[in-house]
């Protein structure tokens, strides 16, 4: 085919400018990529001090923020928190919203459906704080009696009155929210917060007779508010760890691997020691 002059330096000019900018783009990605390592999303909820919780100074911090920042430096990433509520920390990183869900997040078999789980880095359990001049001694206190069921001596029934703070979609929520015979308070007897901060609060209002939550955010809490204490014993013992997606079996493995050098090499006591005295 036969141009004329002017349009084929013209095309020629188009095709060079085009190739210039596609050149410049590519480019462009690249040095984006060099700075800006990939980025590990991680959905939290941070209302859970020494864990998970927004200071002073409006950054986060806390053990989980500072060992997920640990894992991502093994991983060679970016890391990027996500505040979120506690309850859709899971379904998040089902529907691959998030890559992690680090919440002080307890193990439990039906969550193990939703997602796979690493290792677990923390021991933990769930305990009752009480106003400080509460007759109660435990929990057991709370029941009318106990009955036995299949050879078991389990809870007859629930005090007149007692009322169970919780934060929402917690394992002390779901615990709690369970029939007297498997060790909860029934349903009509849990009220669900957005954070156990605000089931203190109401605590110390008087309107419920007691707060079910996490050991360490417990002493966190009573720490912070006069006229409370904590029960002695557990209301059950549990195991935190972080959830990843089922699919993701690879980044599941890296985190593994990260969690068991920073075991070893001490750095995560190192950062449990900063924050739990
Ligand atoms: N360990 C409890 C659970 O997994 C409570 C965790 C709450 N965490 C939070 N960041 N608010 O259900």
């Amino acid at each position: 085919m036969k141009l004329k002059k002017g349009l084929s330096v013209l095309l020629a000019a188009v095709l060079l400018l085009s190739m210039g900018l596609l050149a410049g783009c590519g480019e462009k990605d690249d040095k984006d990529q060099g700075d800006a390592k990939p980025k590990l999303v991680m959905a939290t909820n941070a209302t859970f001090p020494p864990y998970e919780f927004v200071d002073d100074n409006g950054e986060f911090a806390g053990i989980d923020v500072e060992i997920a920042g640990l894992i991502a430096d093994e991983l060679g990433m970016e890391l990027e928190i996500k505040n979120v509520d506690f309850g859709v920390i899971l379904g998040g990183v089902q529907s691959e919203k998030y890559d992690i869900g680090m919440a002080g997040m307890t193990v439990t078999d039906e969550r193990k459906e939703q997602v796979n789980f690493s290792s677990t880095y923390a021991k933990a359990k769930q305990v009752v704080i009480v106003k400080a001049d509460s007759t109660y001694a435990s929990y057991e206190d709370f029941y009318t009696g106990y009955t036995t069921v299949d050879g078991e001596e389990v809870p007859a029934g629930v005090k007149d009155g007692i009322k169970i703070g919780v934060q929402q979609d917690t394992t002390g929520d779901i615990y709690s929210s369970d029939e007297p015979k498997n060790w909860g308070f029934g349903e009509d007897n849990v009220v669900r917060y957005k954070t156990g901060a605000l089931a203190v609060e109401d605590l110390k209002q008087g309107r419920v007779t007691a707060v079910i939550i996490d050991n360490e955010p417990a002493k966190e809490f009573v720490k912070q508010n006069e006229g409370l204490k904590i029960l002695d014993g557990a209301y059950a013992d549990e195991e935190y760890a972080i959830a990843v997606n089922k699919n993701d079996t690879e980044l599941l493995q890296k985190i593994n691997d990260a969690l068991k050098k920073l075991t070893d090499n001490g750095e995560i006591q190192k950062v449990v020691d900063k924050f739990i005295k």
